[in-house]
């Protein structure tokens, strides 16, 4: 089995964590969180989005929160894009990445962002050429890429299709996301195979989330094609106001242990995020969803 030498891991909590929790999290513990993500190393930090408040009512003080955090100097922080209003806000908020993100159903498509595929990447033409005018990364994610919770099966050739407009965009990274956590291994190796004979494999990523138990699995599977970012939520807060049921992103925690155990340096530091999960957690009043940081912060306690 040949695995990569290192990772890169994008903490998605600040954004995909926290945008569907229903009672408002302060700005001032978004910063804290952040600050304590920033300090545990992370190359990457989905830090915001500037969608519409009515649509997503957590992420309306996007652009305080941009304002406020303290910056690691050389991490990229990311905030979502939707449109070329939100690519404004973004550029105003001094975001390093911005994210547009499209979904390989067309169900998904209409719920989550109000217009069809196509509509979505004529959307996303603008806010993209923009983006790199002012020098920014863009990533472009492809929600619901191994299955749908309005449509069910999602077919490969839709992701790849969406894959390759978004390159066409001139996307640097895109995001193979399982949305509601329903893909299985063997599903996720197909996939990036698929994904991978139209883009390089080192420009693709991992947005798994866990309903079904199975992103580490999947994260394992998807290392074993070739696969070297991965996205993961600290204390696997999360879920998708559009996607009902799914649970959150993978845990940070969880994905580092995986990591550390097979000897794959990430450069993030586990205790940190530990600490920072259990932060979290206590701040929204909500069980940490990380086995590992909770088995972690049960070994510290027990030490003390
Ligand atoms: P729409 O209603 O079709 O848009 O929504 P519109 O252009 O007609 O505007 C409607 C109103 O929204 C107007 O305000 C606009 O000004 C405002 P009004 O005149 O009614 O007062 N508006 C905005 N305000 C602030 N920032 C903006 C913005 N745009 C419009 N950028 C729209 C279309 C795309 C805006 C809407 O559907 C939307 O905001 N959707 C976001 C949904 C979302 O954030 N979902 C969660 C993120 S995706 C995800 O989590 C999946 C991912 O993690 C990968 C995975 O796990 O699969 C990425
Ligand atoms: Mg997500």
């Amino acid at each position: 089995m040949v695995l990569p030498k290192q990772v890169k891991l994008v903490e998605v909590g600040p954004r995909d964590g926290l945008q569907n929790e229903k009672q408002f999290v302060s700005t001032a513990i978004k910063v804290e969180l952040i600050n304590q993500l920033s300090a545990a190393g992370f190359p990457n930090v989905e830090a915001a989005s500037f969608v519409s408040p009515k649509w997503v009512p957590q992420m309306a003080d996007s652009s305080e929160v941009m304002e406020a955090i303290r910056r690691c100097p050389g991490t990229i922080y990311s905030a979502l894009t939707p449109n070329m209003k939100g690519l404004e806000a973004a550029l105003a908020a001094r975001v390093d990445e911005v994210v547009i993100f499209g979904a390989a159903s067309e169900a998904f498509s209409q719920k989550n962002i109000n217009c069809s595929i196509a509509e979505s990447i004529e959307r996303f033409r603008p806010v993209a050429r923009a983006a790199k005018d002012s020098g920014l990364r863009v990533r472009g994610a492809i929600s619901c890429a191994f299955g749908c919770p309005y449509q069910g099966d999602v077919p490969v050739a839709s992701v790849v299709s969406v894959a390759q407009m978004l390159d066409e965009l001139g996307c640097d990274e895109i995001d193979v996301a399982d949305t509601i956590g329903v893909g299985t291994a063997a599903q996720v190796g197909t996939v990036f195979d698929a994904v991978a004979q139209v883009i390089e494999r080192s420009r693709l990523s991992g947005h798994f989330h866990d309903t079904y138990g199975q992103a580490l699995a999947n994260i394992l599977a998807a290392l074993q094609a070739g696969i070297t970012i991965f996205h993961a939520s600290v204390a696997g807060l999360g879920g998708c106001p559009y996607a009902k049921g799914a649970t959150g992103n993978v845990a940070t925690e969880d994905v580092l242990y995986l990591l550390d155990g097979l000897g794959i340096e990430t450069g993030v530091d586990l205790s940190a995020v530990v600490a920072a999960g259990d932060f979290i957690s206590n701040a929204i009043g909500r069980p940490n969803g990380s086995r590992a940081g909770k088995a972690l912060l049960a070994k510290a306690a027990a030490t003390v």
